[in-house]
């Protein structure tokens, strides 16, 4: 069950034309940035994705624009431009590009502006900007994929909160980790106690009843239910969604609690964004401790150490009884993990158990859509009739013995 070499390197490698990085670019929509960090006329953002780095603004007429980094005169980094009047002005000499990818004036050019403006090449993506994210699109041609109407697109800005840290390995381990719900009661037995908001109950859920997976295959990937027998002939069941390439979508701790979708996008091979939305589609959040975070674009922070020091876990605070040494935040115990695990999980020698299933298929989804590409097709998980991302739940609820976990589903 452990992955070969060849297929691990297919798995995980983005940068520099690797298949996997290619497939994404052309089939899907990338969070590149939140959108609150991108002020009309302010500053640019460099952003890192598959392994090139690209330049985000927001115009004065509050249009989103992505260029690549590269100003298209002689390359001075855009993230370095003055955003004004509709367009990045470039700090060298002077050369204004806009959201639309054109070049609106070159100062240094004698001669006809106009025309020679109309025949410079300025690589430039399509953008949208939508549930708190800025997206982009980093394909070839003018059909973008469909959009991911996730379920927190929609909702308005107070019922949501959208937060993303640069972490230094590959992709493949946060995406894996969105869907391994076995250590979640081990890894984050101390967090989720401490942090408000049915931590206990979650506990409850994940640890002190080991629960019965059943998968079903998607249009977008595959779903699961988590069964607990309750006594009673009852069963507890909660559903997660795996959607196509990245995204985890978890059910949440209570009927009215807020959901979480945790998604961990390609930076280079060796770097990742991991992102966390928390949503409640029935109210708004306030104050949590991510929309308190001092800066949404560096939260949850990393572990505080190097490898030489155990990536700085307190053992003393483990002697007064902290599952891990790592008190920051949930993220925080994650991204231990997944530095731990090196810049690229090695694969070939993992000794799998039962528990799993749902990173075994997250793989599968992965490699059986990256090998679709190879072949000359467009994935069948990325573009599929019966694709529609609104109807993705999910939920939890109580079902008599026996009683079909999928109806729970249907009826959210
Ligand atoms: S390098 Fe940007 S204007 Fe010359
Ligand atoms: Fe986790």
């Amino acid at each position: 069950m452990a992955l070969s070499r060849e297929d691990n390197q297919l798995l995980t490698r983005v940068e520099g034309g690797a298949a996997m990085g290619e497939m994404i670019r052309q089939h899907y929509w990338i969070p590149a940035i939140p959108s609150i960090k991108v002020e009309a006329d302010g500053r640019p953002f460099r952003v890192r994705l598959l392994g090139s780095n690209y330049v985000v603004f927001r115009a004065t007429d509050g249009t989103v624009g992505i260029l690549d980094e590269r100003c298209p005169h002689r390359g001075a980094s855009l993230a370095l431009a003055r955003n004004e009047d509709n367009g990045l002005r470039c700090i060298y000499h002077g050369w204004k590009m806009n959201a639309r990818g054109e070049v609106v004036e070159a100062p240094n050019h004698a001669g006809d502006q106009a025309q020679f403006c109309k025949h410079v090449r300025v690589n430039r993506y399509q953008a949208v900007d939508r549930g708190g994210i800025v997206w982009a699109w980093l394909g070839k041609g003018e059909t973008a994929p469909r959009f991911p109407e996730l379920p927190f697109i929609d909702l308005p800005a107070a019922q949501r909160s959208v937060t993303s840290t640069e972490v230094p390995t590959n992709w493949v381990q946060g995406v894996e980790a969105s869907m391994d719900s076995s250590h979640v009661g081990v890894l984050h037995e101390s967090t989720t106690q401490i942090t408000a908001g049915g931590g206990n109950q979650r506990l409850l859920m994940t640890k002190a009843l080991a629960p019965k997976l059943e998968f079903e295959d998607r249009p977008y990937g595959y779903r699961y239910a988590a069964l607990r027998a309750l006594g009673d002939d009852k069963v507890y069941a909660r559903i997660n969604n795996f959607v196509m390439p990245w995204y985890g979508i978890i059910c949440p701790p209570d009927a009215d609690g807020p959901s979480t979708v945790f998604f961990s996008t390609p930076v280079d091979d060796v770097t990742h964004r991991a992102w966390f939305v928390h949503f409640n589609p029935k109210r708004p959040l306030g104050m949590t401790i991510m929309s308190a975070s001092p800066d949404v674009w560096n939260f949850p922070p990393l572990p505080p150490g190097g490898a030489a020091d155990n990536w700085g876990q307190n053992r003393d605070l483990m002697k007064r009884g902290h599952a891990t040494g790592f008190p920051q935040h949930l993220g925080t115990e994650d991204f231990a993990m997944f530095i731990s695990q090196g810049p690229i999980a090695d694969r070939s020698d993992e000794q799998l158990c039962s528990a799993d299933g749902a990173v075994l298929r997250v793989r599968q989804a992965l490699l059986k859509s990256v090998r679709e590409f190879l072949a000359g097709k467009t994935p069948t998980l990325a573009d599929n009739p019966e694709l529609d991302y609104r109807r993705i739940r999910s939920v939890g609820g109580v079902l008599p013995a026996g009683g079909d976990w999928r109806a729970l589903a249907e009826a959210a």
